[in-house]
């Protein structure tokens, strides 16, 4: 255990200092790396020696970025991987057999699903979804054959919020393998391994980069588990870039202040919007009105930077909000510094039947908010001035 606090580790966590004496970690950018002798590469080749071989297995950068994670989330292990994506995908990979079944929330991120109904069936992994706001299902879905438990809260882009520690107790209970996508959340806000989660993941995408730079995806947890997925990883080559964990890694360093703004922003914006005659519903983790608010509050540090509305005119009321801002950005990305509109029924999401969409409250007005780090004022008169042509 680190005794320090979240944001002096978040500082503080740095690769060792190279000869030069730098004061911030430099990019280390190399392919692989040099052994003084054939005994010292015979050793680290057969994991007798601990240290860096080549940048497809660990890499200085790599290694302090998931260092921090792993303060960050309380978890003993870590792997980095290239996108968010890499990261689903590999954890499922390492550790799932043909015959296997996967017990999933059916509120999951677009591509998650993908993996679920295009991917995994070929290989004959089948996957079976639950629904969140109702646990007192969830046993009867486990079979003999169920293997692991896959959930996103808050969920993107319903909002939806997961009991975790119902979760993790039903996990231990039948002795399954849960992981949890901590994205929405960061481990600022939330702590899924305090809760029962085996592994976390996360697109580093999101509110880690913070800046809409660069793509990166991490898995944390269970050492027995983070090995079996390092070494999947090792073979099949989804790692992250130096570059990326060098970029990545100073975003953390600013990740409890960035956050906290995000969540005063958004906030501020939860209030101005409630009221507006062109919005059918607002939804926040964090407001009194959301169905999972006591939830929320028990789990979560603070509501977070994303929110949603429904505006009136569906599909078309949807996109003419969307061509109404003038300052927040039209763009899939979510967590960045800027403000970003999304409908997820004619992007995202619109893969998705109408009903699996309407089943994860994905209705055609819906619209996502990422709100940003501009001043809460310019983000409220620009939506407020988009919604306004609604009326
Ligand atoms: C909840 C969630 N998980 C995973 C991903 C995939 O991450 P990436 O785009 O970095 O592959 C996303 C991307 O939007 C996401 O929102």
């Amino acid at each position: 255990m680190n005794p320090k606090k979240f944001e002096t580790n978040a500082v503080r966590t740095q690769a060792a200092r190279s000869q030069h004496d730098e004061h911030s970690v430099p990019l280390y950018l190399t392919s692989s790396f040099v052994f003084d002798d054939a005994e010292e590469m015979r050793a680290s080749f057969a994991e007798e020696k601990q240290r860096n071989i080549y940048s497809r297995f660990t890499n200085p950068n790599t290694n302090e970025f998931v260092e921090k994670i792993c303060q960050m989330e309380g978890a003993a292990d870590g792997c980095a991987f290239a996108t968010g994506m890499a990261a689903v995908f590999g954890t499922f990979a390492a550790l799932l057999n043909s015959g296997d079944h996967i017990l999933s929330a059916r509120a999951v991120f677009g591509s998650t699903h993908g993996l679920f109904t295009k991917i995994f069936p070929k290989w004959n992994i089948e996957t079976t979804y639950f629904d969140i706001a109702d646990l007192d299902n969830f046993e009867a879905f486990i079979t003999p054959k169920t293997k692991m438990i896959y959930a996103e809260s808050p969920t993107n882009p319903g909002l939806q919020i997961l009991d975790l520690e119902r979760l993790g107790a039903l996990a231990k209970k039948h002795n399954l393998i849960l992981v949890i996508d901590n994205c929405f959340a960061t481990p600022y806000l939330q702590l899924p391994i305090a809760f029962g989660a085996d592994l976390v993941i996360h697109s580093a995408t999101k509110l880690i980069d913070g800046q809409g730079r660069v793509l990166g995806g991490v898995t944390v947890g269970r050492t027995d588990l983070i090995q079996e997925i390092n070494a999947f990883a090792r073979t099949t080559g989804p790692a992250m870039s130096p570059f990326n964990a060098w970029t990545l890694s100073k975003s953390l360093e600013t990740l409890a202040v960035r956050v906290d703004r995000h969540c005063d922003n958004a906030e501020k914006i939860v209030t101005s919007l409630l009221e507006h005659e062109a919005i059918e519903a607002v939804r926040y983790p964090f407001h009194k009105d959301h169905p999972q608010y006591a939830i929320a509050k028990k789990q979560m540090k603070r509501g977070g930077n994303i929110i949603t509305i429904q505006v009136k005119g569906g599909i078309d009321g949807g996109k003419k909000l969307m061509d109404g801002v003038k300052m927040c950005s039209r763009s899939s990305n979510l967590g960045d510094s800027r403000t970003i509109v999304t409908q997820p029924a004619i992007s995202t999401h619109s893969k998705l039947t109408v009903e699996d969409r309407l089943a994860v409250g994905i209705t055609d007005g819906l619209v996502r908010i990422s709100v940003g780090l501009e001043h809460p004022d310019d983000i409220i008169q620009d939506l407020t001035q988009a919604l306004n042509n609604l009326k």
